[in-house]
């Protein structure tokens, strides 16, 4: 009982971006008021996105995790708070920031506590990186702020670099005695730790490319349902500099003529998982998005699209 009342509060806060057909959205749209636009990266338990978006009420929240629990958690901190001001999207902050924003229209950037990644195998897997500040540079307004807090002094000094190499005027990193009160900053102090903090302005216009965009892809072919021609797709697979696609799995329904093809697909470091449908359609096939996972339009997902396609033609 209590798991499906959980479920029905954070639900009302969620956003599907990769259902919209606009990107970036207008975001007055979708909260139904303008209002300046704050964005957290990794809000984890959500405690200082739902005090932050108490206390300036009147600005528009969206929230990034790549965690379910930590979604349905501050779903529910939002509800019990009677928060109407924020939107939760379950996706990589690093693309939600790029996609999802124009330029020049994000008024604050907060990352608290990003998880650190020491390791130097591991240093493609942390938040704020070149690609990342970019996008702050693109997206943040004229004298709009990213604040980052970290407990790893190291971070934070690198990110200072990249910043600074963006062209944002940065300040610190510096201690931070008294910090955003969140999970991680009660550990880490409870530790001795010291927490750093790190703020960029941002003071001239960026440029940052994007990629998820445009209708739904979907191809149309003038050849027959094939079984075993559609089963030898199993593996299809491109790779170029930006990304890759891979066929990973075909089945077909029990009843009618209905292939589902699993995907996988990576565009600059960003994955998704989605199926693509191929059915018969006005004498022919349709190969096109299965509406169940709907992926976002981006490069490598037309890259399938159109290689599926090409290879049912020569049927
Ligand atoms: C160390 S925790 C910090 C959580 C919270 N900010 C706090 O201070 O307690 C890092 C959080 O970032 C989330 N995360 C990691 N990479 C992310 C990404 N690329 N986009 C969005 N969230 C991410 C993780 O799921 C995790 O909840």
């Amino acid at each position: 009982m209590y798991a499906i009342l959980g479920a029905v509060d954070f639900f009302r806060y969620l956003v599907r971006p990769e259902h919209w057909r606009e990107l970036p959205p207008r975001w007055a749209e979708v909260f139904g008021r303008q209002a300046p636009l704050c964005v957290e990266v990794g809000f984890g338990n959500g405690e200082f996105l739902a005090e932050m978006a108490q206390t300036h009420a009147d600005w528009n929240w969206v929230g990034f995790e790549t965690s379910l629990t930590c979604i349905v958690k501050t779903g529910r901190k939002l509800h019990l708070n009677l928060v109407e001001n924020v939107r939760l999207a379950l996706l990589d902050g690093k693309f939600g920031l790029r996609e999802l924003f124009p330029d020049a229209s994000v008024a604050k950037v907060f990352v608290n506590f990003p998880c650190p990644w020491p390791k130097v195998r591991h240093a493609n897997r942390r938040l704020v990186d070149e690609d990342f500040v970019q996008t702050l540079a693109a997206v943040l307004e004229e004298g709009g702020e990213f604040h980052l807090i970290t407990d790893a002094f190291a971070y934070a000094e690198e990110a200072a670099q990249h910043v600074a190499a963006s062209g944002l005027a940065v300040e610190g990193p510096n201690p931070l005695p008294g910090g955003p009160g969140t999970r991680y900053e009660r550990k880490w102090r409870s530790r001795g730790l010291s927490i750093w903090q790190l703020v960029a302005r941002a003071s001239r216009p960026g440029k940052v490319e994007r990629i998820a965009e445009g209708p739904m892809p979907h191809a149309l072919i003038a050849k027959p349902f094939l079984p075993e021609k559609i089963k030898s797709l199993a593996g299809l697979k491109e790779v170029w500099p930006e990304g890759v696609f891979v066929i990973k799995e075909v089945f077909f329904a029990h009843t009618g003529q209905t292939a589902l093809l699993r995907v996988f697909s990576q565009d600059r470091g960003f994955p998704q998982h989605f199926f693509l449908v191929i059915s018969p359609y006005k004498g022919g096939l349709i190969v096109q998005l299965d509406g169940a996972s709907v992926p976002f339009r981006t490069p490598a997902v037309k890259r399938a699209v159109a290689a599926v396609a090409r290879a049912l033609e020569v049927a």
